[in-house]
């Protein structure tokens, strides 16, 4: 009888010795839940800190992570008010769980996706974009007069607010890591490209605006870069922070974190008040425990904004799932721009 297959973390530390393939019972039917039989998962940053232990939600080892999968759906089911039959191609977020080849996703967290859609375009949706359309669209209103600066433009979450950005008519600060991503950056519209090995953005932007400083910042890598960030605003600026990147990095990683902690800095709403500024904190993860019509809002949205051409996800590799170790070093060493899927 088929069973689920499912890459279990069992050791935290390197990809080479983390995972592990078990197999299980197919999970059962579920009130309020669809199953679906896994085609492909994606690969988040989020889960290289799992893996690596740095990632205070995930469960304790051994887990399965991965929030995003797509494949069929085994039941007939229905997703909002629409009746949809078994075979059903769908694009399912789940609370971890997600490397595996069957899921069961809350049926709030699942939107039917076309044929057509490319596998790892359609994972990019489900989490990088539906935290790009969260912040980029609902937390903050963006207006064509405004100079908006994404951290690591050339990820998936940077890639997708870039892209939504775009719609906006704003002007787009970028960093990135490299010149390749600086190239990649430029081509998906961003028209600052900063390399942030080789120069301080708060130079580039003081150079560009002076005293006005910037609008809009999109942060996903805390610590350093979010406090310089919130100087870098003018009046009326707005910070949105989604990510802790910094805190990843090689030597004695409690000093990371130690670090990253204190480069934060102290802030004091009297700060905020003073100069108009707000900072803005995002966690999908708790949003969809707490608030699941936010994530089920987010991913119809962005699913209808591929369908009408006004997104294009970039999948920048995809790897056979028993090359899944290849896809976490393949992530943390940075070599990603877009998403990384994984097919089963
Ligand atoms: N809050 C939420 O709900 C939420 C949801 C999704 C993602 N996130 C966060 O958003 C960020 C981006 O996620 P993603 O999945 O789209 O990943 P990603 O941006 O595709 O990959 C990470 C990129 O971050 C940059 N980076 C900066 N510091 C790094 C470090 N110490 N180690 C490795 N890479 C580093 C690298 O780009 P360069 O080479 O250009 O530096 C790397 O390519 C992550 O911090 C993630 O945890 C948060």
């Amino acid at each position: 009888m088929e069973k689920k297959r499912s890459y279990y973390i069992t050791k935290h530390g390197s990809a080479r010795t983390a995972f592990q393939l078990r197999e299980e019972e197919i999970p059962q039917p579920r009130a309020g839940h669809i199953r679906v039989e896994v085609e492909g998962f994606g690969i988040n940053f989020a889960d290289i800190m799992a893996r690596k232990g740095l990632y205070q939600d995930a469960p304790p080892t051994p887990c399965v992570v991965g929030y995003e999968s797509v494949g069929r759906t085994m039941d007939d089911c229905t997703i909002g008010n629409e009746r949809i039959e078994a075979g059903t191609r769908v694009l399912a977020f789940s609370r971890f769980g997600g490397y595996s080849t069957h899921v069961l996703a809350d049926d709030r967290a699942v939107q039917p996706i076309p044929e057509e859609m490319p596998l790892g375009e359609a994972l990019a949706l489900a989490v990088q974009y539906c935290t790009a359309y969260h912040c980029a669209e609902e937390r903050v209103s963006v207006f064509p007069e405004d100079h908006v600066l994404v951290q690591a433009a050339a990820g998936g979450v940077g890639t997708a607010l870039v892209q939504l950005l775009k719609r906006k008519g704003c002007t787009i600060y970028g960093t990135a890591g490299s010149e390749e991503k600086l190239k990649y950056i430029q081509e998906q519209g961003v028209h600052v490209p900063i390399n942030y090995r080789k120069q301080d953005f708060t130079k580039v932007v003081k150079e560009k605006l002076g005293k006005r400083g910037l609008d809009i910042i999109f942060d996903s890598l805390g610590g350093k870069s979010f406090s310089d960030g919130f100087n870098a605003l003018g009046k009326g600026g707005r910070i949105v922070g989604f990510g802790a990147s910094e805190q990843v990095g090689g030597g004695i990683q409690v000093l990371n974190t130690l670090k990253f902690a204190a480069n934060f800095g102290l802030f004091s709403p009297i700060q905020l008040l003073l100069h108009s500024k707000a900072m803005i904190g995002v966690n999908m993860l708790h949003i969809a425990d707490d608030r699941p019509e936010v994530l089920s809002r987010t991913m119809k949205a962005v699913v209808d904004l591929w369908k009408n051409g006004e997104i294009k996800p970039v999948v920048s590799a995809e790897f056979p799932a028993d090359q899944l170790a290849e896809a976490h070093e393949f992530v943390e060493g940075r070599k990603s721009m877009g998403k990384v899927a994984v097919r089963w």
